[in-house]
Parts: structure tokens; sequence; C-alpha cells
């Protein structure tokens, strides 16, 4: 049982990809393949590419912008950064975008990683150190570029993309509820070692793994006195590919030997699949990206409304846990400009996004200058002294 807790949850919420993408129909008619298999099978439309000179803390750093004013600025107490695309082994992503945004000195900055998994953790800390301190708020980002081998089974399936939120008490959004299930088990399905620049995946055992520890996951937070699986109107899961959502989805009904029609299980789940299925895959900002899509997307009132989360990081850690929409959530969205963003980016050849995908990594001396660069307000100029320095643009 908890202790009658004090309201904690996310007050603000904003995401940002790449101005680039890849329709999967090119990608498919260039590897000879049914469309229908990257639209039907795995879920996807598109895929957002990044540029040259953007990274994951040009990603974050956008994605924050939006969401912060001067008031939050001075009030922010910690960032927890959350990616496994991390750009130095030493120095956290989340120290660059503490400068970028200008945020007070008095702040605790660090890195998080587990796979796709770490920015649950990140929120659920988030919120553990507001509810010890109701007066200040934390910034949480996820922020990933999803990258596979070219002519790989798994190329379809990749990504980028950052959303950052910030955690507040009596938050605006949605409460976080105290109750989580929690799995963790030392498998290799999906991992990334220092020296390559692309994931290694045992693809199928990645998806039986995803639902097993969901399921484990799922049961965990049962014990813990988690909402019936009745008494939760909407479902966001970790978004590798669409399809992969829709799929665990039926599983979590068949374990709670739930039948649900077809429009019932399209309430519980479409609208927070539309964002994805033409991002891509962005690691560990999928699930919050996806609750954006279901915020912003799903046109009735969510006031009260439960939304469960299961949050999967391969290797592997699974959490579910829980949120009720809080009323007056819509005047805190940002639909018009997620959606303009999205609407704005622009399609890539096959041949250019090649060229981008085989770009070498920015180097030491130099000057990261491209006509193919990011539309966003930051990027990443040059590369001195070992050093990477951003500008606001
Ligand atoms: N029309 C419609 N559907 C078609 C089709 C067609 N013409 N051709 C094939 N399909 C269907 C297949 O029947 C299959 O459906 P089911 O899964 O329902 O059987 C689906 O398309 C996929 O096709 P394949 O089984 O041939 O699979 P694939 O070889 O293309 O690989 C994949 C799919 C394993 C997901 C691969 O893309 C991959 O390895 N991706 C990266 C790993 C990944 O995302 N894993 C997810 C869990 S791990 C995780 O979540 C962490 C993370 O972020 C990575």
């Amino acid at each position: 049982m908890y202790a009658t807790p004090l309201a904690v949850g996310i007050d603000q919420i904003g995401f940002y990809t790449s101005n680039f993408y890849l329709d999967l129909a090119v990608l498919a008619q260039r590897n000879g393949i049914d469309v229908s298999k990257y639209h039907h099978g795995i879920g996807q439309e598109k895929m957002s590419v990044p540029a040259h000179d953007e990274d994951i803390v040009t990603l974050a750093a956008n994605a924050a912008d939006s969401i912060i004013d001067d008031a939050e600025r001075e009030n922010i107490s910690a960032v927890f950064f959350a990616t496994e695309t991390g750009i130095d082994q030493s120095k956290a992503a989340g120290v660059y975008v503490h400068r970028l945004l200008g945020l007070n000195s008095n702040c605790r900055v660090v890195e998080l990683k587990q796979a796709c998994y770490s920015c649950t953790a990140a929120l659920q800390m988030a919120c553990a150190l507001v509810a010890r301190n109701p007066k200040k708020s934390v910034l949480v980002i996820a922020s990933d570029v999803a990258r596979y081998e070219l002519d790989s089974a798994a190329e379809a399936t990749q990504g980028c993309g950052a959303v950052a939120m910030i955690i507040k008490a009596n938050p605006r959004i949605l409460q976080i509820q105290p109750q989580a299930g929690n799995y963790t088990e030392d498998v290799m399905d999906f991992w990334r070692p220092n020296y390559r620049k692309t994931a290694l995946v045992d693809g199928k055992f990645s998806t039986q793994m995803y639902i097993k520890a969901m399921l484990a996951a799922w049961d965990n937070y049962q014990a813990d006195g988690g909402f019936a699986f009745a008494d939760i109107a909407h479902f966001c899961y970790h978004l590798p590919f669409t399809r992969m959502g829709q799929k665990a989805h039926r599983s979590l009904c068949q374990h709670n030997m739930a039948s649900i029609p077809k429009d019932a299980f399209d309430t519980q789940l479409a609208d927070s699949l539309i964002y994805s299925r033409i991002i891509g895959n962005s690691y560990s900002a999928s699930l919050f990206i996806g609750l954006t899509s279901l915020l912003e997307q799903n046109t009735n009132d969510l006031t009260g409304k439960n939304i469960g989360f299961l949050s999967y990081g391969s290797g592997c850690v699974a959490e579910f846990f829980a949120g009720t929409v809080v009323a007056g959530y819509k005047d805190k969205l940002h639909t018009k400009k997620h959606e303009a963003m999205l609407h704005a980016r622009e399609p890539l050849s096959h041949t250019q996004y090649v060229d981008l995908w085989n770009y070498p990594d920015p180097q030491e001396g130099e000057e990261v200058t491209m006509q193919m660069g990011t539309t966003g307000k930051f990027k990443l100029a040059r590369i001195y002294e070992h050093k990477r320095d951003y500008l606001r643009v």
C-alpha cells in the first residue's frame, strides 16, 4: 500500500525529430520488397533520418526548447538525459543541453542508459525527487538515433527523435501513479558494443523477449496494486515499429482473458501509434512520443482516464506503470507545432539517404558544414581539440 501521495507527473511534453525522412515505399522499391510488408507487416510508413550536423544533443535541445519558459528555467533542479546513442563515454549529453537552454547552474545533470527503457527510469526518479521537494521541477529528456545496417532486415525500423518532459507537483497533463511492475533478465536480444555504430540484433528473439518481459512486468504491476486491465482506457507501448505495439497489446488482452472487439482494441491503442508510424524507432523516446501522439491526436476529452505504459529496453528491462490524465491538459499540448514540424519534413531519395547514412561521424578539427543540414534551432558546428561545439542557430 502507498500513502496518499502528492500528485506528481508530466506538466509539459514536447518532441522533435529530424527534418529529413525516407519514405519506406522508396526503400521497398529499391529492395524489391512488397511495400505492404512495411505498411502492414511492421506498421511503418516513413523513418526520420538525422542530418549530419544533428545528434542526440541537438534533437534533445529542440524538443526541450519549446516547453521551457523563463520561470521554469530557474526552477529546474535536475536534468535526466536518457539515451542509448551516447556521444561521449564520460560527459553527459545533458550538460550541453543545460547550456543551450540557459538553465540555472544550481542543477544536477546526469545521463541514464538501459537501451530503450532508460527514460522510464528517469521519469520515476524525477517523480521521486519532486515528491521530496515539490517546489522544484525536473527536466526529463530521451533522445536517440536508431541505426541498423543497410540491407539488413532491421533497416526499415530505423528512425530518430527526442522527447522532453517537465516533471512537477500538481502536474497539468498526466499524474503518474506510484504503482509499478518491473522485470529484468540478462539476455542478448539487441546490443551495441562501443566499437560499433550500428546495433546488433537477434530480431525474432527480441520480439519474443519484449512480450515475455511485458507480461512479467504486468504481473508484477498487478501484485503492486496497479489498475485492473478494465480500468485502463488507453495503452502506450515502446514502439520499435508500430506493429510491435499491436502484437504486445493483443498478448496483454489474451493474458487478461479480455476478448476485445476490433473497434475497442483500436480505441485503446491506435492514436498512440500515429506519430511513430511516420518517425520510426526513436528508442528511449518512442514510448513518450506515443503518449504525445495519443494526447494530441485523440479527439475525445481524456480527462480522468487512466493510461497504461509498457516500457521495454533490450538486454533486458521492462516496466509497466500508469498515469491519469489531468483536467485542462489540452491547453498544455503543442499539437499544431508538432504537426507542422512533421509536415515540413523533406523526403530523401534513396541515394541521399545512403549518402547521409554513410557520411562519417564528425572528426577532430572538422567544421560541420553540409548542404543537407538540420533546419532545427540547434546544430553541431564543429569539433575542435576533441570538443563538440554546439550552436543555437
Ligand atoms: N504484406 C504484409 N505483411 C507481410 C508481408 C506482406 N507482403 N511480407 C511479410 N509480412 C509480415 C510477416 O508475415 C511478419 O508478420 P508477423 O510478425 O505477424 O509474422 C512481418 O511482416 C515481418 O516480416 P518477417 O517476419 O519476415 O520479419 P523481418 O525479417 O522483416 O524482420 C524484425 C522484422 C525482426 C522486426 C526486424 O525488422 C528487426 O530485427 N528489427 C529490429 C529489432 C526490433 O525492432 N525488435 C523489436 C523488439 S526489441 C525492442 O523493442 C528494442 C528496440 O527498440 C530495438
